[in-house]
């Protein structure tokens, strides 16, 4: 585009975008295609979630219908997710009041922020942050301020917090297992954001996408399980991670009924509703046994082994990963310190396609030693992506 037709486009955008750009992982995903690259970059499975969900999928557009449902999720999936909230936590959730099924999380976000932030509200964002909640706070005419964690532990830094909270912070956003550090916050670490959001009248968001995928025996810290945050807290997930199906974008939203009642006000006016037939699908994923859970797990932990040896034996500093399906790595013990030429040069060079994770800070000085690769990928995918890394970075 010339530079007229990017002043025009500039004048288009609405104001609160502008500073945003296009999205990295479109950027990347593009990048990689173009150069028949191992795309290790953007989140998503190369093979899909099991065929019987597909296949109830099927069924269900055959049969139809296939119209509008009732905006807040059918009430198959709504009732499996709260019998998956007491099999997996053990917390009673009501289906009719406390859960809305949303457009992947990355909607349920949307609605969240949209049904509660007014202008001149404060958002608190732990840096690195996943790339979706800043400009959607700022749609909404929020302020952020951004409270950075710092590796290689990433640990919640209580005071810098604590100084980030004041009257005007309606909420705080926490990704746990957090993208990209992969690392899972303690309970003690979430009761201490929680009686901060009680002393200054805060809501906790939880990005909970990961949730299934906590390694090594830990166990997942749902923020509905945070006494101190069990009516402050707006907890979202998907299904996208957990079935292999990231394309369904089905997500959705648990709160308890007077903050439900926010996001369903704006969900209803930004997609109204989701698709039928796929949500009853999912509703039967969901019952799926035990069994299938830990075997999910299980082929992601080989897959994150796999990875994780290859890339430290090539020399990177890898950062262990307790949660997500990614690993992070810093390339300064391999002599590099920018993370952007680093990944366009990969992907030209070695073909295989990462993400630059500076993108995940809002002063792009930040994070330039890191990079992150995901292992969401048929093993075979993973060894041509290691075979290309060894060949190009091997000696
Ligand atoms: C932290 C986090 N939140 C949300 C999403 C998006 O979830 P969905 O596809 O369900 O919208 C992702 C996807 O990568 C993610 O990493």
């Amino acid at each position: 585009m010339n530079n007229e037709g990017q002043n025009e486009t500039n004048q288009v955008v609405a104001e609160a975008l502008r500073p945003y750009g296009t999205s990295i992982f479109t950027e990347m995903s593009v990048l990689a295609n173009a150069h028949g690259a191992v795309n290790l970059s953007q989140g998503f499975p190369d093979f899909d979630g099991p065929e019987a969900i597909r296949n109830k999928a099927a069924e269900a557009i055959k049969r139809g219908p296939n119209q509008y449902v009732l905006s807040y999720g059918i009430p198959a999936l709504r009732e499996a997710l709260a019998r998956k909230m007491e099999r997996f936590y053990g917390i009673s959730v009501d289906p009719e009041t406390e859960i809305t099924v949303t457009g992947g999380a990355t909607e349920g976000l949307c609605a969240t922020l949209l049904g509660i932030l007014e202008p001149g509200d404060e958002v608190i964002l732990l840096e690195p942050s996943y790339e979706t909640y800043a400009p959607v706070s700022a749609m909404a005419g929020a302020k952020i301020r951004y409270v950075s964690l710092e590796g290689p532990e990433f640990a919640l830094p209580k005071e810098k917090l604590a100084e980030a909270f004041n009257p005007r912070t309606k909420a705080i956003m926490i990704n746990n297992p957090q993208n990209p550090c992969c690392k899972t916050f303690t309970r003690e670490e979430l009761s201490y954001i929680g009686e901060l959001c009680i002393q200054y009248g805060a809501y906790a968001i939880g990005d909970e996408v990961y949730e299934h995928l906590v390694y090594d025996g830990r166990e997942h810290a749902t923020l509905l399980t945070i006494p101190e945050l069990k009516d402050r807290c707006f907890v979202i997930s998907s299904t996208a991670k957990t079935f292999s199906m990231t394309g369904w974008k089905i997500g959705y939203v648990i709160a308890a009924p007077a903050l439900s009642r926010a996001v369903r006000m704006s969900h209803q006016f930004i997609i109204f509703c989701g698709q039928g037939p796929l949500q009853e699908a999912m509703a039967f994923a969901i019952d799926f046994p035990d069994g299938y859970y830990r075997e999910l797990l299980a082929d992601y932990t080989k897959k994150r082994n796999r990875l994780s040896d290859a890339l430290a034996s090539l020399g990177f500093q890898v950062f262990p990963t307790a949660g997500t399906y990614y690993l992070l790595v810093d390339i300064r013990s391999l002599g590099f310190d920018d993370d952007v030429s680093f990944c366009r040069m990969l992907t030209e060079k070695a073909g295989v396609a990462a993400i630059p994770c500076s993108c995940f800070w809002n002063n792009r000085s930040r994070g330039r030693e890191l990079v992150r690769f995901c292992f969401c990928k048929k093993d075979e995918t993973l060894d041509e992506a290691i075979k290309r890394l060894t060949a190009f970075l091997g000696n």
